[in-house]
């Protein structure tokens, strides 16, 4: 009989391209997408799987204890948890849909899960995040957490959850902290959509304070393909980390994009800087690679021209997004 994959969040940006990693990489699958259809969920991000006889879609709103009971009517093997209120800003100007959706949607699956007969793994998506600002070299596994902002501290307190529920219960859960991705999909209000959508219409780029916060970007499709050995193979109650071991500061990625597209570093703009703004953030990687096997295989350059290319071509993506409260953002 095919085992049952429950990914979580699948309408969102990451979300839905593990769902497509699956079904491409999988054939004796079957996928249950869970999502509550928030303001950052486009199910058009799924057009192409979502005619396939292994996909189901199901609109669950994880911190709501009937919904996720009824999800679990279904026979389900496996779960993946990428489902999360996921903006820093959003965070700050309010936590409330952070803490009800990161933590206690968690703590919801983690307990449908605990009285489940079928589930036999959760891999929990987390964050390098949750680690909070680091000056210099990468962090390890097993370092505390200090998280920055409400969406880290959000993300920090539901990691926490999976591994007391795996240290007390036996859950059998795995979670993996990824650096900052990019690709397709992705919500135009996070940074390098945001660059490349002001960029394509020579309108100014706004970089918060001096643009020199240095992040770790890795292409989306290359963390999809860690959180696939993950599942497959990572052990049970261990945090992985993914990233490309690449740290690069923000104004750097925003020159690159407008190089590419052939326009004047001149329209790099400094807007206000974030309240408490992370200044950096880099992982070690080493325990997944030498551990999985996993290595990225898509450089910066080609990632970037990629993203580029698929932001170019779209006409009416945009209008397949759910509308945040008090309107959009684009
Ligand atoms: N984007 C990144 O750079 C990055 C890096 C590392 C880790 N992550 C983690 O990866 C996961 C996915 O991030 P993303 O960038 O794809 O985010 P996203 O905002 O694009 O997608 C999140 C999805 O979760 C859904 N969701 C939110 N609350 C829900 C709830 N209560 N019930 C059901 N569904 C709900 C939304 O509708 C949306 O479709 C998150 O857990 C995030 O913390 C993201």
């Amino acid at each position: 009989m095919s085992r049952t994959i429950l990914v979580t969040g699948g309408a969102g940006f990451i979300g839905s391209h593990y769902i497509r990693y699956l079904l491409t990489h999988h054939r004796d699958i079957q996928v249950i997408n869970a999502d509550a259809l928030r303001y950052s969920a486009n199910l058009r991000n799924l057009d192409d799987v979502a005619g396939d006889s292994r996909y189901r879609f199901k609109q669950v709103d994880l911190s709501r204890q009937e919904e996720v009971e009824r999800l679990f009517a279904h026979r389900i093997n496996e779960v993946v948890h990428f489902a999360a209120e996921s903006h820093v800003d959003r965070s700050i100007q309010g936590a409330e849909p952070f803490i009800q959706s990161n933590l206690i949607g968690t703590y919801r699956l983690l307990e449908t899960i605990r009285q489940s007969s079928t589930v036999k793994r959760m891999i929990h998506i987390s964050t390098d995040e949750v680690y909070g600002s680091i000056c210099q070299g990468r962090t390890a596994e097993g370092a505390s957490l200090k998280p920055g902002n409400p969406y880290s501290a959000s993300k920090a307190s539901s990691d926490l959850l999976c591994l007391a529920y795996a240290n007390t219960y036996g859950l059998p859960v795995v979670i993996t902290r990824c650096t900052n991705n990019y690709g397709p999909n992705q919500h135009p209000e996070k940074f390098i959509p945001k660059m490349i959508f002001h960029a394509l219409r020579d309108r100014p780029l706004p970089l918060y304070g001096d643009g020199q916060q240095e992040r770790d970007w890795l292409y989306v499709t290359d963390h999809c393909a860690a959180v696939d050995r993950v599942r497959e193979h990572g052990r049970v109650g261990e945090v992985y980390h993914i990233g490309a071991e690449q740290t690069i500061p923000n104004r750097e990625i925003a020159g690159r994009i407008l190089d590419l597209l052939g326009k004047p570093t001149t329209l790099i703009q400094t807007a206000p800087d974030r309240p408490g703004h992370d200044f950096r953030y880099s992982l070690q990687t080493e325990k997944l690679r030498r551990e999985l096997g996993w290595m990225p295989v898509v450089s910066l350059e080609q990632g970037l021209s990629k993203t580029i290319r698929w932001y170019q071509a779209q006409t009416d993506w945009q209008q397949g997004f759910g509308q945040p409260p008090g309107g959009t953002s684009l």
